[in-house]
């Protein structure tokens, strides 16, 4: 038997080993990571060593993880694999405001807060004020969406990252937009900041003379009934890194220039003393789609 056709038996019987799997698609995706892990292989030839390095690597990714820390999402992150389904499901709604990656630093839930709050008490830098409205793809407000933001202080550091300097919830605020969809927050100008380095991940960037840079954000997640949740961030214009985001999360429709606010009225308004910083962004959200969701829900239920 040559080594060619043994490996295709091989494959075969692994692919053959889910046949009897009773959903479809937890069958179709086992399968495909089949074909696909098995030609990769076939193509790198590993020796013993690598995959036991490779081994070593994958476990190290998930002893790294706690309830603060996800590196199996950053690890996901750096590959562009998150990019990559972020890109595909966004193709569905080619209205909407476009999404980017989650990103690993939603890990607490953020404080409610009112309209107008400061999300970054704690923080120093120079103040900011983000506002904007909620529409749907027809240009109709939403109203009392939900607005989930998190982001990196000055230093480029999210509170999880800092225990005993940051409290949890600091850089972070969960706000209801008003009846005309309209919401704002004060904050700080977030910092470029780089990856944490310190785990597997940051040890794959260093063999690969990469760097671990992000260009300033604020995540949002924006939810309303009726409508697709969206999970995106809005980029400071001109930050430096936005060319090589490491994780490659940048989409030109989300940098936003946070200019100079210099209308002293203005400042009075947002409870913030003259000039000020001012980002703006209008979020789009698609009505909630329907089609092929139950599958993929089960396929959760069974993966998790
Ligand atoms: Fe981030």
């Amino acid at each position: 038997m040559s080594t060619e056709s043994g490996t295709e038996s091989l494959t075969s019987a692994v692919l053959e080993s889910f046949a009897e799997t009773p959903n479809q698609r937890l069958k179709e995706i086992l399968g495909s990571l089949t074909k696909h892990l098995h030609a990769f292989i076939a193509e790198v030839e590993p020796s013993i060593e690598e995959w036991e390095a490779g081994i070593d690597f994958l476990t190290a990714t998930g002893q790294k993880c706690d309830s603060v820390r996800q590196e199996f999402i950053l690890l996901s992150d750096v590959l562009g694999v998150s990019m990559l389904v972020e890109t595909i499901n966004d193709a569905e709604t080619p209205d909407a405001t476009d999404s980017t990656v989650l990103g690993p630093f939603h890990m607490v839930e953020s404080p409610k807060r009112g309209l107008g709050e400061n999300i970054s008490p704690e923080s120093e830098g120079d103040i900011c004020v983000v506002r904007g409205r909620i529409l749907s793809v027809t240009g109709q407000p939403i109203p009392r969406a939900s607005i989930d933001v998190w982001q990196a202080n000055m230093e480029g550091f999210y509170d999880v990252q800092q225990p005993g300097i940051q409290s949890i919830g600091n850089g972070r605020g969960l706000f209801t937009a008003d009846d005309n969809g309209e919401f704002y927050f004060r904050s700080v100008v977030p910092s470029y900041y780089p990856i944490p380095t310190d785990g597997p991940v940051g040890d794959l960037l260093a063999a690969t003379n990469r760097h671990p840079n992000r260009p300033a954000h604020i995540h949002f997640i924006v939810a309303a009934p009726g409508y697709k949740e969206l999970t995106t961030h809005i980029f400071v214009g001109g930050s430096e890194y936005i060319e090589s985001d490491a994780v490659f999360a940048v989409k030109e429709s989300l940098i936003k220039p946070f200019t100079t606010n210099t209308d002293p009225d203005a400042a009075a308004a947002f409870g913030v003393n003259s000039p000020f910083v001012e980002g703006l962004i209008d979020i789009v959200l698609h009505p909630e789609i329907h089609a092929h969701t139950p599958t993929h829900e089960t396929t959760k239920e069974i993966v998790r």
